[in-house]
């Protein structure tokens, strides 16, 4: 490769430079449309990816001071908005970043974004930040706590919700202050999925110091014991997904179909998650995924568990015709 002189490098203007960025995103194919971007920087909504930046003096880029959520978009309905919502603004406190706006009015400039993106299918995910300013570690010369939000096309594929294998991550699990914020520092979940990913696996458990299941990169997990119990691990180390609270409030109907015996949080230790009757992931991505060996262990008969596709279909049937607690009707 020949070696670049520094003379090769060009100046741009402005307009140059948003010119080279729409050329350079038209010559790389993702698998993923962004059909609509929020940024409070410009205080509006954008449908022209190369306009959909942040800047680079931002906390969140250069500090990792940022928290972040997401909504799955189906049917022009927002799926557990106000869950998201609410632990959004909880993390948000927890990372001592102030709302640059108010609840109602983040939740307003959210779905405005969806409606503006005029998809029907697929994810809102949006982050705030201590916000631009400077490149110190304080925030104190931040002008202003950012808002961005973006909204993904979804183009995958129906799942096939066939089990999955994991493996327990050797990547150290975040200490519980930091794992109970979702906050931008995934650097630890994205070698923990790279881990997965280089065994063959869908994802790889932490497991907390005390020798208990935690949760996976972005999912959490539940086993059904014996008795026909559903475990979920204690929440006080972990991030308390909304996809699992949810399924807690559903499968009361499941036990009183009698398709479980009950429910139950609690401390899981490794020994019990491996011989429970059933294993699974439960998360906005993954929904309730099967998962039918851990390490080298088989987990119950090596097949998809009935109580995983219970619950599953259980969502699914939430996410399309839920109650309007979990159903933001999308005005496009
Ligand atoms: C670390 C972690 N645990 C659990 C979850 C599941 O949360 P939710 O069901 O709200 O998607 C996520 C979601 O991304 C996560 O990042």
């Amino acid at each position: 490769m020949e070696s670049t002189q520094i003379s090769d490098v060009p100046l741009l203007s402005c307009s140059e430079a948003i010119e080279r960025s729409r050329k350079f995103r038209a010559n790389y194919e993702s698998k993923q449309t962004y059909l609509a971007m929020y940024s409070s920087i410009y205080g509006g909504i954008t449908t022209d990816p190369t306009a959909m930046f942040i800047p680079i003096d931002d906390h969140i880029v250069h500090r990792g001071h940022g928290v972040f959520d997401t909504a799955a978009i189906l049917d022009g309905y927002l799926y557990e908005l106000d869950q998201h919502l609410d632990r959004f603004l909880g993390s948000a406190k927890m990372a001592k970043i102030p709302l640059p706006f108010d609840r109602e009015t983040i939740r307003r400039i959210l779905i405005q974004t969806v409606s503006a993106s005029n998809c029907k299918k697929g994810s809102l995910r949006y982050w705030l930040s201590a916000g631009p300013g400077d490149f110190q570690l304080s925030p104190a010369g931040c002008v202003t706590s950012s808002l961005y939000a973006i909204v993904i096309e979804d183009q995958s594929p129906p799942s096939d919700h066939k089990g999955v294998k994991v493996i327990t991550s050797s990547v150290p699990i975040k200490p519980p202050q930091f794992a109970v914020v979702k906050s931008v520092n995934y650097l630890p979940n994205v070698l923990s999925k790279m881990e997965a990913e280089e065994n063959d696996a869908y994802a790889a458990i932490w497991i907390d110091e005390e020798g208990y299941i935690a949760e996976g990169p972005n999912m959490n997990v539940a086993f059904v014991d014996k008795e026909r119990v559903l475990l979920i691990p204690k929440f006080d180390k972990i991030l308390r997904g909304c996809t699992v609270s949810r399924v807690l409030m559903l499968a009361e109907d499941l036990v009183k179909r009698g398709g479980i015996r009950g429910v139950q949080i609690k401390n899981v230790s490794v020994e019990e998650g491996k011989r429970a009757d059933e294993m699974m992931l439960i998360g906005s991505g993954v929904l309730v995924r099967s998962v039918v060996q851990w390490d080298d262990q088989v987990i119950g008969d090596g097949n998809e568990g009935p109580v995983s596709r219970a619950l599953l279909d259980m969502i699914l049937e939430d996410m399309k015709s839920g109650p309007a607690a979990v159903r933001v009707r999308v005005p496009y």
